[in-house]
Formats: structure tokens, C-alpha cells, sequence
């Protein structure tokens, strides 16, 4: 994210069980490639009204383990 933290998602889209775990991202956002629908990784929710929202997780690297807050 833009302030430096990771985070992991939910390998399917919350729309229709698109592959986003396949889709395009930058610093703040990921793009489903079925439907291009585009989620933040600050909360999970749509940029669009009416989709719902991906699970997001926040990430911690410690020393080379990676912590998944579920
Ligand atoms: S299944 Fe992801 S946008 Fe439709």
C-alpha cells in the first residue's frame, strides 16, 4: 500500500468468483480480470456501488516469516 504496509486478499472476486488473485494492482488498488471491477486494499470495498466488498488481510514480515491477520 502507499504507506508501506502489505496486505493479502481473497483469491475470488466477491462479484461473480472472478480470478482476481490473477488481476492487476497498484499501490492502492486490485482489478478484477472478468469484469475489470476495482476494490481498494484499504478496506476490500468496489470503487462501483452494489458489488460488495474482498476480504482483505493485513501482513506482517517478520524477519522473513510471513503473518497473515486473518
Ligand atoms: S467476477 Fe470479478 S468483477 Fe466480475
Amino acid at each position: 500500500m502507499t504507506d508501506g504496509t502489505l496486505r493479502a486478499t481473497d483469491a475470488v472476486c466477491p462479484h461473480r468468483g472472478g480470478p482476481i488473485a490473477d488481476g492487476q494492482f497498484d499501490l492502492g488498488h486490485i482489478v478484477c480480470p472478468l469484469h475489470q471491477y476495482t476494490f481498494r486494499f484499504s478496506d476490500g470495498g468496489c470503487t462501483a456501488e452494489g458489488i460488495g466488498s474482498l476480504g482483505v488481510y493485513r501482513i506482517e514480515d517478520r524477519a522473513g516469516e510471513i503473518v497473515v491477520w486473518l
